[in-house]
């Protein structure tokens, strides 16, 4: 199977896990898109799901599935989403489709986070994907100096305005052995609004894909 495929089986895997009757959390990316072909089949049985991007937001509405204002909903049993890197402690990085923000405020909210993820994504320690930070436009400077200063080496995606009309900065390079520790001080450079680092509050539940079908890793 193609990494393509893998992707289209977990989604499948991940529809079980939807809670009838209970709105629904819906990530962004490649994966959560086949997880939203997926989820059409089954849009009678829930009132409807808060999207993390206009992008997901936009699929679910083309599929008859109601997009529900996060305001409006005050619990969410069940958050499905992808994930860029993803380690056994259920650790990730995410953010490399934009949405990094909206997915963080999701998952805070979400009781059950169920990453959804092909077998490349696992890795014994994050880094290698250049970790996204979603910056207020007027401190690109100076939270790129900041986060040069922490090891990294952080470089504007280019042409990229984020749902809430902010900027990304990739950041390559980062030495990430203690992923909560380093979440909280990359938040806590003024101008940074998130970084896609997923540590504090990571998955509940893996589903990756793998050749030999799907496996599933719980938090440990
Ligand atoms: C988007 C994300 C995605 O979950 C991540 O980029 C994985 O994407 P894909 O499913 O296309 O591999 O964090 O902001």
């Amino acid at each position: 199977m193609n990494q393509d495929e893998l992707k289209r089986v977990v989604a499948r895997a991940a529809v079980t896990y939807v809670v009838p009757g209970s709105v629904l959390g819906v990530g962004t990316g490649s994966t959560a898109d086949y997880f939203i072909d997926e989820l059409a089949a089954f849009k009678g049985t829930i009132p409807g799901a808060v999207a993390s991007s206009q992008r997901s937001a936009e699929r679910l509405r083309k599929h008859g599935i109601s997009v529900l204002d996060l305001n409006d909903v005050d619990d969410i049993p069940v958050y499905v989403d992808g994930a860029d890197e993803i380690t056994d402690r259920l650790h990730m990085i995410k953010g490399g489709g934009g949405a990094l923000t909206r997915e963080k405020i999701v998952a805070a909210v979400a009781r059950r986070f169920v990453c959804i993820a092909d077998e490349s994504k696992l890795v014994p320690v994050l880094g290698s994907f250049p970790l996204p930070v979603e910056v207020v436009p007027m401190a690109r400077a100076y939270v790129a100096r900041e986060l040069s200063r922490l090891g990294g080496q952080p470089k504007l995606r280019e042409g990229f305005t984020t749902d809430n009309g902010n900027v990304i900065l990739d950041v390559s390079g980062l030495n990430i052995l203690d992923p909560a520790a380093l979440e909280m001080s990359i938040n806590n450079i003024a101008g940074v609004v998130t970084n896609g680092l997923f540590a504090q509050r990571g998955a509940d539940v893996l589903l990756l894909g793998t050749a030999s079908g799907v496996r599933t890793i719980t938090h440990p």
